[in-house]
């Protein structure tokens, strides 16, 4: 989309067509553009309006309801922030007492609109014209947000007292433009020396305000943490979408933490939680009853001690998430199951034991081995009527399965 259809299709007669046409229904779109053009409507409209709307009804699982309301581009919209977790960034600005928001690197808007919606005033910018340009409309229902089109090392930030109550948010783009995968989509980049803005600029930034805050990927290295900043990893129902770096007010304890999110879960899990972790690793004759797996976020922190902690447990392998314990406890950042079997890695082994067990299904979890689960549940032949889960692991430096019951 250019600047012009972007000026077109939100404003009078555009903007009119957008919000008049029914939910996105792939069957009828041709159908429906058809008759918009016979309508007297320009053809690159029609097709503009379309698109916008399939985007829409494609944006409502991550932007939520007001998804309807706003102009997306199919990049913009893989790389905004999920509603609730623009939602959580905005109230770590808020309990902060930050009052202005300098969002720099916008996108479409995802966060900045949070940050609006939760009272914040906001001066965006994003480096690309048109993008600047969408996240204008999008954030056009708050006065007391402004968007521009510039760079975000160009921003004159307010110094000295003007610089009270003021934060910095960047989300600087992880890909590379232009490159897609198979798939189409655009290339996620993962080393920090590829972000725009660049990690120096990020870290200038962020130095230069009291309270500031980056969105980077989950795989940020833990070496690389600034002092006294917090990394808070976080999932959204189960998938680690990010890393998010914290300096100055925003801190809320410096060092590793975890936020794990979801339809039914909000919970947080920090460094002090995983102090003194017995390091004594489970063994494999002598392992206790349950099989706790702790979020993948809480992995991606390096707290998987917190878990053992919790739980009165052992982890079975350093770092890998899974935890043996005694006793049975509900935690809304672990998985539990009831452990029925296990044995050392070997598909003969396995195949006996599960023929035993009826089993005609079988959910394979994996983690710290190099193990193909399609591979293997072929290798396993199973014919039964039961479903059966295994989790295919390490113990110390074993490889092991482990069958299990969630419960
Ligand atoms: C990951 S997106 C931001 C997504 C946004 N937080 C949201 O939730 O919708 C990163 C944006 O940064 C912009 N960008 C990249 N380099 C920039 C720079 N040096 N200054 C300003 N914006 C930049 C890109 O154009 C892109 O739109």
């Amino acid at each position: 989309m250019d600047l012009p259809l972007v000026h077109r299709l939100t404003s009078g007669e555009g903007w009119g067509l957008l919000q008049s046409l029914p939910p996105y229904d792939e069957s009828t779109a041709l159908a429906l553009g058809a008759r918009l053009r016979a309508a007297g409507f320009e053809p690159d409209l029609v097709a503009a309006a379309l698109t916008q709307s399939q985007l829409r009804a494609r944006a409502v699982d991550k932007l939520g309801p007001t998804a309807a309301e706003m102009l997306l581009t199919r990049d913009g919209l893989e790389q905004a922030t999920r509603r609730p977790i623009a939602e959580a960034h905005a109230q770590r600005f808020a309990d902060a007492g930050i009052r202005h928001v300098y969002d720099l690197g916008c996108g479409i808007g995802s966060d900045a609109m949070a940050f609006a919606a939760a009272g914040l005033r906001v001066n965006a910018v994003d480096a690309d014209e048109v993008t600047a340009a969408i996240a204008a409309v999008n954030l056009r229902p708050w006065t007391r947000a402004a968007v521009e089109e510039a760079t975000a090392e160009s921003v004159p930030l307010p110094t000295g007292e003007g610089a009270r109550g003021v934060g910095v948010w960047l989300d600087p783009a992880r890909r590379t433009p232009g490159v897609a995968d198979v798939n189409g989509k655009t290339r996620r980049l993962f080393r920090l020396e590829d972000l725009s803005p660049s990690w120096d600029a990020v870290r200038d930034l962020s130095s230069r305000v009291p309270g500031a805050g980056a969105k980077l990927s989950p795989a940020f290295p833990h070496s690389r943490l600034p002092a006294r900043a917090e990394a808070e990893w976080t999932s959204y129902d189960g998938e680690v979408v990010e890393c998010a770096l914290w300096w100055g007010t925003l801190v809320r304890r410096p060092g590793r933490s975890a936020r794990v999110l979801g339809r039914r879960v909000d919970a947080v899990v920090d460094e002090t939680m995983a102090k003194d972790a017995d390091p004594t690793l489970a063994e494999i004759g002598r392992l206790d009853r349950y099989l706790y797996e702790a979020d993948r976020a809480v992995i991606r922190a390096g707290l998987v001690g917190a878990l053992a902690n919790a739980v009165g447990g052992r982890e079975l392998s350093p770092g890998l998430g899974y935890v043996n314990a005694s006793h049975e406890m509900r935690l809304p950042w672990a998985r539990r199951y009831a452990v029925t079997d296990v044995l050392p890695y070997n598909v003969k082994g396995l195949r006996a034991l599960l023929r035993d067990r009826r089993a005609g299904r079988v959910t394979i979890k994996k983690r710290g081995v190099s193990v193909d689960a399609d591979q293997l549940r072929r290798q396993l032949r199973l014919s039964g009527d039961q479903t059966v889960t295994i989790v295919v692991t390490r113990l110390r430096t074993t490889q092991v399965v482990l069958v299990v019951t969630p419960f």
